[in-house]
């Protein structure tokens, strides 16, 4: 399939076919793609839970209005950002070895540290930064996640998130990663759901201003 293709052949499934399962090899293949998805100085914020077990995909269900499709779907996924990201020991894993390696030299490396710093405060000074930050990159990564998935034969639907809360002590999410949304995986059953109407693309583009 041609990217073209694969493109116009993902749809959110409208249901799953029970009993298939996939396995840590399906997932980590589609990882190593999605993991080439763009962020903020590169710093990677997406962090991913996959529950395929059974029980635990049927708490998830309980508190998302009890959609049924995560009970048919091999797994569920819930995507967050990571708010330890904006963190120097997180920025020095992703830039210690550039300057270890000598690919970014020590003056290269002193200005990238404190352009990120003055990122980092920038998204900390505001209460809603960080979040609309993390939004931004976790939300390109899922989409990456989805069309990888597609690559590897497996459809996906996007969903929210409810009841974080209760998501959060279910699982021991710990404090520095917030849910933005989750995403159901598996082999979708025959029915597809018909492309929705999609805006003409003059109405949602302009060029060189309004
Ligand atoms: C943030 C978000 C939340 C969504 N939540 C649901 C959902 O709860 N249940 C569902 O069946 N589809 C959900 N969808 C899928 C949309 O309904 C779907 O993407 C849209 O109708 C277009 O269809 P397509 O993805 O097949 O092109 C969600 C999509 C997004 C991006």
């Amino acid at each position: 399939m041609n990217f073209e293709e694969l493109v116009v052949s993902r749809h959110s499934a409208v249901n799953f076919v029970e009993d298939e399962k996939m396995t840590e090899e399906d997932f980590k293949k589609i990882f190593e793609l999605t993991k080439l998805a763009p962020s903020s100085y590169n710093l990677q914020f997406a962090h991913y839970m996959v529950i395929t077990d059974e029980t635990k995909k049927e708490r998830v269900k309980e508190l998302s209005h009890h959609q049924y499709k995560i009970h048919t779907a091999s797994a569920v996924v819930i995507v967050m950002g990571n708010k330890n990201s904006i963190e120097m020991p997180e920025v020095e894993k992703i830039y210690g070895p550039l300057k270890m390696l000598k690919i970014m030299d020590e003056l290269d490396y002193k200005m990238t540290m404190e352009m990120i710093s003055g990122y980092a405060e920038g998204l900390k000074s505001s209460p809603n930064e960080l979040d609309v930050e993390m939004a931004r990159n976790v939300g390109i990564h899922a989409m990456l996640f989805m069309l990888s998935a597609k690559h590897f034969g497996f459809d996906t639907c996007p969903m929210h998130v409810h009841h974080v809360d209760e998501l959060r002590e279910e699982f021991t999410i710990p404090d520095h990663l917030s849910p933005v949304m989750m995403i159901t995986i598996g082999k979708s059953v025959d029915k597809v759901r018909s492309r929705g109407y999609r805006k003409p693309v003059g109405e949602f583009v302009n060029f060189n201003g309004f």
